[in-house]
């Protein structure tokens, strides 16, 4: 077993600039031979799947046992031996460099026995070199194109190096703000993820991924790992069927539908079972019951995670961990015979697969089905026509203009404006502003925890995107982020010192306006990034009360990866925009957002708790048998805290403009089972400028066979209206709408009433019934 040397994620990473001359081939259509010439067969994916067959079928006929074993093996680039490539290796992860990717492929293609290219992997999160909003920024835009762009060019630069793979989206259904990897997805509602997740694979894959500017998307991690006990990453999770298939799962099937051909199993047990070795959900449900034919990767040393655990700690990351296999060789059976294809960095099953085989603990049938499903995808890919990339144009294709220009739209449609007292915003141009706080002239936090390739310099500052657009500008940082170094086991200290805030008082009261620019540093979510106490973090608010005490006016603008605890900042600032980890355009977009060139119409995708007791807080909860009433004692409640209600609801945003539904009207009284029914709402912009508003439908089913969600968003659509102009938003509904899982796995369509609520925010709205029938 090797260890993981962090950090991996190509973080230490940059894309090779080396323009050396390498001779590219072409490989030749024949299985197994060796690229010769142009001579490549491109078929339609539709025309080429039985030829995809047969050809894998013949590879598969001429592996070795030791072949099939390193074509299931998936190594980091720092772990990547010539040796390995020149045995069959299957895949490579991090590697970045184009020329170090072609020197691999052509070892792979050319030296290798039977010349099966390697599949290269990477994770384009939100963006790779371009760096787009994190991905809870990203849905709070309630704007699927957001993501699909953000996907699209986060491929065509990821492909232009070499890269065939991303491992994105990340769909983890989440109500745990405590878990830093919340900001990678889509939030806390099902069906939000699954549009976003299906956004996300078309814009990485297009409809075929074989193309030189598309990549395989591998969403992930499978599943349920966004809901770790306690908040902390990597904990156990434990989940009724019925909640695994209406919250968990929907994301991953629609990523699935959308042609997502890989998928990547995760670090946490659910009722148990580690993700890596769970045979009911990657066998049963996702091969079987969904018809996923591509394959499944580990997590990051997941197999090796499967082991016990020494009684004496401390232990180092992939050492051991779940205690289901009692040494690598029953951890790579485990996992092999669960259903995980391909190993990602410990090697269980490729150094224990032949005398598991030989004992009878694993399979050759299996065996040969995971190399196959890695091959079918390989074939897919085009890489045995197109195995190499041309590192002389690798570069040529990042950070383009329409990639910055778009990164910039994602930005200003990702914020989300949650409180305009006395319309604070948007702020004049004209006048003097002064930008204050930790993150107002800073380029490292804005790219958030997954930068790709991404480097700081390419970020705009809050500070530069504002005086760009009002130049009678200046900046005073008045605390700072000492970031960790190395960040792995210190945590960074964000605003630690009130040493500065004279200096900002001073300049706050010489100037007409205030941009406070506030939050987490980006190292505080992410990955192994859970906290317990998610208030602004360091002196931040002592600095907004001391600004506040001056009597400007003043907006608060917070760069944060999960949902903070904002009720201070709520009672003292006038204003506050949620920017989340905007990306390489941040200040571009939070100037467009602040000064009203872009009116915000984002809406929030998770649910802000008043204090970290709340959590899990979401809007799609059950109905307790006692609801909640703050007004008398025995419900469901918490004796000191005046509401049940989170700070700021899922869904909940606010524009410079105000708008109103109305004309909630059902195109029937009555649905069939297995018919349809049309609902419709107007929307007006009532006041203000040009805007966007997001019409949400929610349903809920009063009387169930099981106890149903108060209400379950099943469509959005967010409109842009100019002053007073009035549009009709149509929504289609079908069984796939009314119906839920129960806890046999089954889907059921129960006859009887549905309320619908059509609403601006998972709260209040219009409302209308119709019965199933
Ligand atoms: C993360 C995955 C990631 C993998 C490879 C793991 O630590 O959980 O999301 O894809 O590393 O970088």
């Amino acid at each position: 077993m090797r260890f993981r040397q962090w950090p991996a994620h190509g973080r230490r990473l940059a894309i090779g600039v080396s323009v050396l001359a390498l001779t590219l081939t072409t490989a030749g259509a024949a299985v197994g031979a060796a690229p010769t010439n142009e001579t490549a067969l491109v078929p339609t994916r539709a025309a080429a799947s039985a030829s995809i067959e047969t050809r894998v079928d013949d590879l598969l006929k001429q592996m070795t046992v030791d072949e099939k074993l390193q074509q299931v093996q998936l190594l980091p680039d720092f772990l990547v031996t010539d040796n390995d490539v020149r045995n069959g290796l299957g895949s490579v992860l991090s590697l970045t460099d184009p020329v170090r990717i072609n020197q691999l492929q052509h070892l792979a293609v050319e030296q290798s026995r039977l010349h099966i290219p390697i599949l290269f992997a990477f994770d384009t999160i939100h963006g790779f070199r371009t760096i787009f909003p994190i991905p809870l920024g990203a849905a709070s835009s309630f704007d699927p194109n957001v993501a699909q762009t953000d996907q699209s060019i986060g491929a065509r630069e990821s492909a232009a190096v070499g890269l065939k793979q991303i491992y994105a989206p990340m769909v983890d259904v989440s109500h745990e703000p405590r878990w830093g990897r919340i900001a990678e997805a889509a939030g806390e509602d099902p069906y939000l993820n699954s549009v976003f997740a299906a956004a996300r694979v078309h814009g990485a894959q297009g409809d075929d991924y074989s193309a030189p500017d598309k990549v395989v998307a591998s969403p992930k991690h499978f599943v349920a790992y966004g809901q770790p006990e306690g908040g902390r990453d990597y904990n156990t999770t434990d989940l009724s069927e019925q909640r695994l298939r209406n919250f968990y799962l929907p994301p991953f099937k629609a990523a699935v539908d959308a042609g997502a051909d890989t998928v990547m199993c995760s670090f946490n047990a659910i009722n148990g079972v580690p993700g890596c070795a769970n045979p009911y959900t990657e066998t049963n449900i996702l091969k079987n019951e969904w018809g996923f034919d591509g394959f499944i990767e580990s997590d990051w040393t997941a197999v090796a995670e499967l082991r016990a655990c020494p009684p004496v700690n401390p232990v180092s990351p992939g050492d051991c961990g779940h205690g289901v296999a009692a040494d690598g060789p029953d951890a790579g059976a485990k996992a092999l015979m669960s259903g995980t294809d391909s190993e990602m960095t410990s090697t269980n099953i490729r150094d224990f697969g032949k005398q598991l085989l030989a004992d009878g603990r694993i399979t050759m049938a299996r065996l040969d089905d995971a190399v196959r499903r890695i091959l079918r995808v390989k074939f897919r890919a085009g890489l045995f026509e197109h195995p190499y990339v041309d590192p002389a144009q690798a570069a040529s294709k990042q950070l383009l203009p329409d990639a910055v220009a778009a990164a910039r739209t994602a930005a200003s449609r990702s914020m989300v404006l949650l409180k305009n007292q006395g319309k604070t915003l948007p702020l004049d141009p004209a006048k003097s502003t002064v930008v204050i706080g930790p993150l107002g002239d800073d380029q490292h936090d804005m790219l958030g925890p997954w930068w790709g390739v991404g480097r700081d310099q390419d970020a705009v500052t809050v500070f530069d995107g504002i005086k760009a657009q009002s130049p009678n500008t200046t900046f005073v940082e008045a605390c700072t982020i000492v970031h960790a170094d190395p960040p792995d086991n210190t945590a960074d200290d964000v605003c630690g010192s009130d040493a500065g805030f004279a200096g900002a008082v001073a300049a706050a009261q010489s100037a007409d306006q205030i941009v406070l620019a506030l939050g987490e540093s980006r190292e505080q979510s992410g990955e192994a990034a859970s906290r317990v106490d998610i208030d602004l973090p360091g002196k931040q608010q002592q600095l907004i009360d001391a600004i506040k005490a001056t009597g400007k006016p003043f907006v608060v603008v917070l760069f944060n990866g999960r949902p903070l605890t904002l009720g201070r900042v709520d009672a003292s600032a006038p204003a506050i925009v949620e920017a989340w980890f905007p990306g390489v355009q941040a200040g571009n977009a939070v100037a467009d957002v602040l000064f009203g060139k872009v009116n915000p119409g984002g809406k929030l995708p998770v649910s802000f708790p008043q204090a970290v007791g709340q959590i899990p807080i979401y809007y799609n909860h059950e109905p307790a048998g006692r609801p909640c009433n703050v007004a008398s004692k025995w419900n469901s409640r918490y004796r000191d805290l005046p509401t049940c209600a989170p700070l700021y609801s899922f869904g909940y945003g606010l524009s410079y403009s105000t708008f109103q539904l109305s004309n909630l009207r059902l195109g029937n009284t009555s649905m069939a089972k297995n018919g349809k029914i049309n609902i419709s709402v107007d929307v007006t912009n009532t006041a203000g400028p040009k805007g966007d508003e997001v019409v949400q439908l929610y349903l809920h089913d009063p009387v169930a066979s099981i106890s149903q969600p108060v209400r379950r968003l099943r469509g959005f659509q967010r409109v842009t209206l100019d002053p007073g102009a009035r549009t009709r938003v149509t929504f289609t509904l079908d069984a796939g709408d009314v119906g839920f899982y129960d806890n046999r796995g089954q889907f059921v369509v129960e006859s009887g009433q549905i309320d619908v609520y059509a609403s601006t925010s998972s709260v209040g709205g219009l409302t209308a019934s119709f019965t199933v029938r």
